[in-house]
């Protein structure tokens, strides 16, 4: 038995955090940085076995059965029939920086699904896949809206909006004009679920001023939709960087985040904001061909432990 799966990376474009309240989000798959597993046949009577020497980790189920990802093994064995337990090796690999807002771990778990999957020889859906995913997600998130794993599923722009009953509104997202982003990485590492926990205890202190909040972030995700349908890249800048202001206003930003958005501002960028659940991670900036250089070595400059070039196709 060999089976080979990968899951892509993803970024929040807009909407983040207001998306876990109902609000609309808008979000991106990172294709060229991916998580992979291999599924292999083990050693007679020991199980499943893990190994995953990016996170520097190994272990058996058996002696681990609470550990999410085990917990996603067996769920995705249940959902495939499978009812005794496989001699298997689980290997899973990253390039993916994990809570650096970028998926990791939905990235990793998807990897997991379609290559338990593949091995014994069956076909998810992008739906059942996410659906897994998320089930493991919210055990280890607590209340995490399901953009993640829905972008990670099914690879391609999205436009999602969390219902209070499944099935949430998916839908692929209009592009007209191609557009570049690039990526600073503050190597502050923050697991999404600290800012979300945060973010709901102070929504249920002052629930009038957040719901504010989060509605004036839908009005931002709305407009930034119609640019792109209409490929007014010009006018998507601006929208960022409000979102970024109410970010701010929602407590979820950082002086690291913001040290690196201000320097991509000062260097040409049109619009720049933190993505994902922030109090660290990534923060993504709109540029051009001019501003692409400027922006990437002033980001640099400034302290990023990385940056990434993404550019996202127009849609058909
Ligand atoms: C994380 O990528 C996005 C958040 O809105 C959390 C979530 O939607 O589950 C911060």
């Amino acid at each position: 038995m060999q089976a080979h799966a990968s899951a892509p990376g993803k970024i929040i474009l807009c909407g983040e955090h207001a998306v876990v309240y109902g609000r609309p989000a808008i979000a991106l798959p990172l294709s060229g940085i991916r998580a992979r597993a291999s599924v292999t046949s083990g050693a007679p009577g020991i199980g499943v076995r893990f190994d995953a020497p990016d996170l520097e980790r190994r272990w058996l189920l058996s002696t681990a059965p609470n550990d999410p990802l085990s917990e996603l093994t067996l769920a995705t064995l249940q959902q495939l029939g499978i009812v005794e337990t496989p001699d298997i090796q689980i290997t899973i690999t990253s390039d993916i920086p994990i809570a650096s807002g970028m998926g990791s771990g939905a990235a990793i778990a998807t990897a997991i699904v379609r290559a338990l999957a593949a091995a014994f020889g069956q076909n998810l859906s992008a739906a059942e896949v996410s659906a897994l995913v998320y089930e493991s997600e919210q055990r280890y998130h607590g209340t995490p809206s399901g953009i993640d794993n829905t972008v990670i599923a099914y690879e391609q722009a999205i436009w999602f909006q969390r219902r209070s009953e499944p099935p949430h509104l998916i839908e692929p997202l209009p592009i007209a004009t191609p557009f570049t982003l690039l990526i600073g990485d503050t190597g502050v590492r923050s697991a999404t679920r600290l800012p979300v926990g945060e973010v709901r205890r102070r929504w249920q202190e002052d629930p009038a001023c957040y719901e504010a909040l989060f509605d004036q972030v839908a009005e931002i995700v709305h407009q930034a939709r119609c640019a792109l349908a209409e490929g007014d890249i010009a006018a998507l800048g601006p929208l960022l960087d409000r979102n970024q202001e109410l970010l701010e206003q929602i407590g979820v930003s950082s002086p690291e985040l913001e040290r690196l958005i201000a320097a991509a501002r000062r260097a040409g960028a049109a619009g720049a904001k933190l993505s994902g659940g922030g109090w660290g991670g990534v923060m993504i900036a709109l540029v051009d061909a001019e501003t692409l250089a400027p922006v990437r070595d002033a980001l640099l400059a400034a302290g990023a432990a990385r940056v990434l070039e993404t550019s996202v196709s127009a849609t058909a």
